[in-house]
């Protein structure tokens, strides 16, 4: 029997240049272990002058995506173009031609998943994704096959590399800036960063997670995110020294018959799991009934471990491919509620820069008393004309912290709220 598979490439840059690397490289060993014979047919780039890491026979590199998706021994399309335009259309136009596509494009699953996985459903082939999420991490598979009976109650997690690199870096010192050149520089950066340091990034794999885990189609948009960019070198201190460390967190819930997701900064104990998750590793929980709780942890970015978690959904597809039947999607999306974000209490820390006189605690406490929000912890530092207040409270909705947060704002002893944020710890 031929096992022979064509592939075409739309986009070799990072993740996609390491994956033709490795095909070319390591064809051989490939070939032995999978019993496929994966070749490299044709590779949209937007720039064929560009040196690349790789090196294939001349005529393979092209400008127009048309030469991958009409050429008919493409049998096989990997998007590693990233974005959502013009890579929906060309994903749908292979589709619609009964070629199978693998992607590492969350923005793309996020935004037009139903979409995309009903083209794939109609033309009976596969639309694999695994590297969307978690990079080199199994986590998609496990959810959407392993899990399918699983109850899945939450997951959370670190799914942003680049920002939690940079929030690691911090940590030791480096500058915002610095560590933010050394993530793009090392390949985990969005061809784009400000996705990643916006949370966008993180939201659309929240929003995939969220999905697969709950069986309601949570799209990119049903997602609250914020981001690292406000973060201050004063807020990671604080946190160090109250015993907390700032991660980005990604995190779906199921909330009865509804679901929400969402990404934030949040303040964890610094002996939770998460805290010792740094550089670019992801790390993602899953928390079931019968499973009770699961950790998937690994590196989250960078062009090797996604390209090895491309190259894995590239010879399932083959296989799919090889046996010609129709492939029809592995979970079926019910209708859901998307709960609001603002509903779901949490703890905060709020940092708070005030007049260093007496009364002006119990002046702030009162405000955040009649707001409904109880205070757990306070802690002052500085003196002199400025101090700071370190306040954790008791678990209150997004409401009623802003009601507090207005109210302390408008004391005449409040120079500035200078910072906000949740702190996830014993809901873990
Ligand atoms: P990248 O390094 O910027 O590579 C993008 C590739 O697409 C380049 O080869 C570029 O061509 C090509 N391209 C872009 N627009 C094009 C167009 N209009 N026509 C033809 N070619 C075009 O990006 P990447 O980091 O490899 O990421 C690729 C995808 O993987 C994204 O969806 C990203 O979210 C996802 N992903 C990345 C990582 C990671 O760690 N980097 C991890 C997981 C998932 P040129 O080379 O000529 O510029
Ligand atoms: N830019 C992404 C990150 C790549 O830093 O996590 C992996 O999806």
């Amino acid at each position: 029997m031929d096992t022979t598979i064509g592939i075409g490439f739309l986009g070799a840059g990072t993740v996609g240049g390491t994956l033709i690397r490795r095909l070319v490289d390591d064809q051989p060993a490939i070939s032995a272990k999978t019993g496929l014979d994966l070749r490299v047919v044709k590779v949209a780039v937007r720039d064929v002058s560009k040196q690349r890491s790789f090196t294939v026979p001349e005529g393979v590199l092209t400008a127009d995506p048309s030469d991958v998706i009409d050429n008919p021994d493409v049998a096989l399309v990997v998007e590693l173009m990233g974005g959502e335009d013009p890579a929906g259309d060309l994903v749908a136009r292979a589709l619609a031609a009964g070629k199978p596509v693998v992607t590492a494009n969350k923005a793309l699953i996020a935004a037009r998943g139903p979409e995309l996985i009903a083209a794939a459903e109609s033309s009976g082939v596969p639309l694999l994704y695994e590297a969307a999420v978690g990079g080199g991490i199994p986590i998609i598979r496990p959810l959407a096959e392993t899990l399918a009976g699983e109850q899945i109650t939450r997951v959370m997690g670190i799914v942003n590399g680049t920002t939690n690199y940079i929030l690691s870096q911090m940590e030791t010192g480096e500058s915002y800036p610095e560590a933010l050149a050394d993530a793009q520089r090392l390949g985990y950066a969005e061809p784009d960063p400000t996705a990643d340091v916006s949370g966008a990034d993180a939201a659309s794999k929240a929003a995939i997670l969220a999905s697969l885990a709950f069986g309601t189609w949570v799209g990119f948009d049903a997602v609250h995110h914020e981001g690292i960019d406000r973060l201050s070198p004063a807020d990671m201190e604080a946190a160090t020294d109250l015993g907390y460390v700032i991660k980005l967190l990604g995190i779906a819930e199921r909330h009865g018959s509804g679901v929400n997701a969402r990404v934030h900064p949040a303040m964890i104990p610094g002996d939770h799991p998460l805290a010792s998750i740094r550089g670019a590793t992801n790390a993602i929980y899953v928390e079931g009934p019968s499973v009770e709780e699961l950790l998937f942890a690994g590196p989250g970015a960078g062009g090797e471990p996604t390209a090895s978690a491309v190259l894995g959904d590239v010879i399932d597809a083959a296989r799919e491919v090889l046996a010609g039947a129709q492939v029809a999607p592995r979970i079926r999306f019910s209708p859901g509620d998307i709960v609001d974000f603002g509903d779901i209490p949490t703890k905060w820390y709020v940092r708070l820069l005030v007049v260093d006189a007496p009364g002006v605690l119990a002046r702030v406490a009162g405000a955040f008393g009649d707001a409904g929000v109880s205070i757990m912890s306070v802690r002052q530092e500085g003196r002199d004309d400025t101090a700071s207040l370190l306040l954790i409270t008791h678990r209150a909705a997004e409401s009623s912290q802003r009601k507090a947060v207005e109210a302390v704002d408008a004391l005449d002893v409040v120079h500035e709220v200078a910072a906000v944020i949740r702190v996830v710890s014993d809901e873990a």
